[in-house]
């Protein structure tokens, strides 16, 4: 049997660690103690040293959207291989590696397609919360506990598959880069991939939460001339003004809808139309503003599930393109070290993107922070 590179004193052991752990919805994460197995044929256990709380799973918390719980939550995690199952052999202990809520088997039909990106192997769409092999790694008090997209970061330890794991650079600064995990690539992805946003175009971007400023600072470095910022919380506009965004709207102070204004103010619609909210009324908008015959409009929000969206279909008979992306059509695996290699090159500015630090312990306080409205994103360091 091989067994290459383990770590000597916890590499077969199950580890006894802190995690925050979703019993239930609407109510603090408790830290809790569990036990962590070994990982499996595979899989690789993992050290996280930091982790975004990003506005999904907020919504999980919120139930706007369902997974299986209890469960560990948290898909944004940056961390250090600790040990590895059988047949791994892209990463090895002591590697840094980010987490990937989205999958790249390299094997499966949509990873061999040149365009596709949602892996067959994907735990985000319909979760399980369950490891590839249909079982957990978790236990806490005799309890099953479910991981979350086949990732789960709010953990001391945590198990991944193998082809939901990056590795990244040595010397990779890891208190920053768990954020290009997920808010980094949905964002810039999704200018640069999914809507390709060109030079001297005219782009709007609804909701400047993290993604949209991922997606304000994309549009701007893609050359646009004009980028109109819409929030409802006044308190994002600084920022996205010093990201690039050229006019900011408060749709609760404008007199007529934002398509309406939008129409107004630039004649003939926006080329490019970004919804970063999750709300089916702004993703309508988003479609109207943009360009009747050439406008594309990309829709990064995630609805509530079980919504539908709705609307006259002579808005898209004329031209206009509605589009969607998940992880802004990165194929992961095979792209997101670069963006890191790219942050450390200083090619991508993403410190912007981060405005709170607290330690892992405060979890509770950092998603207290993120429904407060100033937070852009708030990294746990554990
Ligand atoms: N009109 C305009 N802006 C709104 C509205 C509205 N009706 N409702 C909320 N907003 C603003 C909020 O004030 C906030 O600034 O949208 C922004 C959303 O930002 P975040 O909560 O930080 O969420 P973010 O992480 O950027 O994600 C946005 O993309 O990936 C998905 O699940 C995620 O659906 C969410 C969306
Ligand atoms: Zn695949």
């Amino acid at each position: 049997m091989e067994h290459t590179s383990l770590s000597k004193e916890t590499a077969c052991n199950v580890i006894t660690c802190w995690a925050a752990v979703a019993w239930t919805t609407n109510a603090p994460l408790p830290m809790e103690i569990i036990e962590v197995d070994p990982p499996k044929a595979g899989e690789v256990r993992i050290k996280i040293i930091s982790s975004g709380i990003c506005g999904t799973d907020n919504h999980i918390l919120e139930e706007k959207n369902k997974v299986p719980l209890p469960a560990i939550l948290g898909h944004e995690g940056a961390g250090i291989v600790e040990s590895i199952g059988h047949g791994v052999t892209t990463v090895k202990p002591g590697d840094k590696v980010l987490v990937l809520p989205l999958p790249e088997c390299r094997k499966c039909i949509y990873c061999l397609h040149p365009r596709g990106n949602v892996c067959e192997k994907e735990n985000v769409l319909s979760p399980t919360g369950l490891m590839l092999d249909g079982t957990s790694r978790f236990t806490c008090k005799g309890k099953k506990i479910y991981h979350l997209y086949g990732t789960s970061t709010f953990t001391e330890y945590t198990v991944v598959d193998e082809i939901s794991l990056a590795k990244i650079a040595d010397d990779a600064p890891m208190d920053k880069v768990c954020v290009i995990s997920c808010e980094v690539p949905t964002g810039f992805g999704a200018v640069f991939n999914t809507a390709q946003v060109t030079a001297g175009s005219t782009c709007l971007v609804l909701g400047l939460g993290g993604i949209g400023c991922a997606i304000v600072i994309a549009c701007k470095a893609s050359g646009a001339s004009r980028i109109i910022g819409v929030d409802i919380n006044e308190q994002k506009f600084p920022r996205a003004r010093a990201l690039g965004a050229t006019e900011c709207l408060n749709p609760n102070k404008l007199k007529k809808p934002v398509h309406e204004v939008v129409m107004e103010m630039t004649g003939i619609g926006v080329d490019f139309a970004f919804e970063a909210i999750g709300l089916i009324e702004t993703m309508v908008t988003a479609l109207k503003t943009c360009h009747v015959s050439y406008g594309v409009c990309v829709i990064m929000g995630v609805a509530p599930s079980d919504s539908q969206l709705s609307f006259d279909p002579m808005v898209l008979l004329p031209g206009r393109t509605l589009k969607s992306s998940i992880m802004g059509d990165y194929k992961t695996r095979d792209t997101i070290p670069k963006l890191v290699t790219d942050y450390m090159l200083k090619k991508i500015n993403i410190d912007s993107l981060i405005t709170h630090t607290l330690p892992f312990k405060k979890i509770n306080e950092g998603f207290e922070v993120l429904r407060k409205g100033n937070c852009i994103r708030c990294v746990l360091l554990f």
